[in-house]
């Protein structure tokens, strides 16, 4: 038996945060509590939600202190501020951290606390249930596409890997927003390296959703067309910020890739996720580096996927074979990472070289590799690490 979820509804359009206020009274909710962070206030983001609020005459409180790598301790404070503001509906306006943690918030304002029962590696999918209150999503970055997604990360500082808090995992179809409110003028301001890090995260969702082993045709279909528009789009934005039209491609093409990894991912993200707290290395720089390594070692169990994503990336391969067309792909990787000025491998990033025997074991811990489409043993996961140093 399969089961395929759809997101509830996405508004796309120029000024789309306007009708914000409007959606609150939809759901007969009269006190959002808005979840942000400390960039999405410095650029003036939330002030428009605010703003947008007000002028449907809707009072809010605002839980702003969410960090890059949200954990347990930022989510009990996040519902403490719902509970003592006596809110009904949760806005999240922010990237994926902002996002993941909105979602675990509104999960503890009906599900006892701790987290610890509700995380995926404890069977924790069986304990969510529909009881919660509206969420509605509000991305500021084109990347994560946490907004239409099934998990939200939350780094668990009870859980302790090899030396560090591990990221877990909450995963149900519930986590997806009732309402993803894509307003791509939201996105103009970004700055031109995090436009390239959260563009390769989105092309790493479609690549990966696409190769994942789950049987899932439709997030298929869906990863293709978000790697088309991605593609078309993502140097558009690097070079020219405030192209709207391009912005709001790259907006809906990372809520779309977002949307078809429900099939599930793969290595890269198992291995990326190693690098957010350790390195530093931001997500989508991470991917942009594992990526072209990853593909070379799944390829000969994905050749012909490699040659329609190749097609899906804008390469004429009418004159090639499968295997060059398939090839033609991971080339065309490597050219968008020179291109964005993506560092040229892990070290360059930041990687202390001698981390990566205990990060090839903890990213056997991570599940998104179960769906690669090559099994992955912790030797691969070290050679991965290596051959993207
Ligand atoms: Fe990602």
């Amino acid at each position: 038996m399969q089961n395929y979820f759809l997101p509830p509804r996405i508004e796309f359009g120029d000024g789309a945060i306007q009708n914000l206020g409007e959606h609150v009274r939809t759901f007969g909710c009269k006190r959002p509590l808005l979840v942000s962070d400390a960039g999405v206030i410095n650029a003036g983001l939330l002030a428009k939600a605010i703003d947008a609020l007000k002028a449907s005459n809707l009072p809010s409180a605002t839980y702003s202190d969410i960090e890059p790598n949200p954990t347990d301790l930022s989510i009990n404070d996040g519902v403490e501020a719902y509970k003592s503001e006596a809110c009904d509906v949760v806005i999240a306006v922010g990237g994926g951290s902002v996002m993941d943690a909105a979602k675990a918030i509104r999960l503890l304002t009906t599900h006892a606390p701790p987290l610890e029962p509700y995380y995926a590696d404890v069977g924790g999918i069986e304990r969510v249930r529909d009881d919660m209150p509206p969420l509605i999503c509000v991305p500021t970055t084109a990347g994560t596409g946490s907004e239409v997604s099934q998990g939200a990360i939350i780094t668990d500082t009870s859980f302790n890997t090899t030396d560090r808090w591990r990221k877990r995992a909450i995963v149900t179809p519930f986590n997806m927003s009732n309402i993803a409110l894509l307003d791509p003028g939201i996105t103009l301001g970004m700055p031109p390296a995090l436009t390239a890090a959260t563009g390769m995260d989105a092309i790493t969702h479609g690549i990966e959703a696409y190769t994942a082993t789950k049987y899932h045709p439709i997030a298929e279909g869906v990863a293709l067309q978000a790697l088309k528009m991605l593609s078309a789009n993502i140097q558009k934005v690097y070079h020219d910020g405030e192209d709207v039209t391009a912005r709001g491609e790259m907006l809906l093409g990372s809520c779309m890739a977002a949307f078809a990894f429900q099939k599930g991912l793969g290595a890269v993200h198992s291995l990326a996720h190693q690098l957010s707290t350790d390195a530093p290395i931001p997500h989508g720089v991470a991917n942009a580096i594992l990526l072209p390594p990853v593909m070379e070692f799944n390829f000969s169990h994905a050749t012909e996927k490699y040659a329609e994503i190749a097609r899906a990336l804008g390469i004429d391969t009418s004159s090639m074979d499968t295997d060059e067309a398939g090839r033609a792909a991971i080339d065309k990787i490597r050219a968008f990472n020179r291109a964005l000025k993506m560092p040229k491998g892990l070290g360059d990033a930041g990687l202390d070289r001698a981390k990566i025997p205990k990060l090839g074991a903890d990213a056997m811990l991570d599940h998104c590799h179960k769906f690669n489409p090559r099994v992955c043993m912790e030797a691969d996961m070290v050679a991965l690490f290596e051959a993207a140093f």
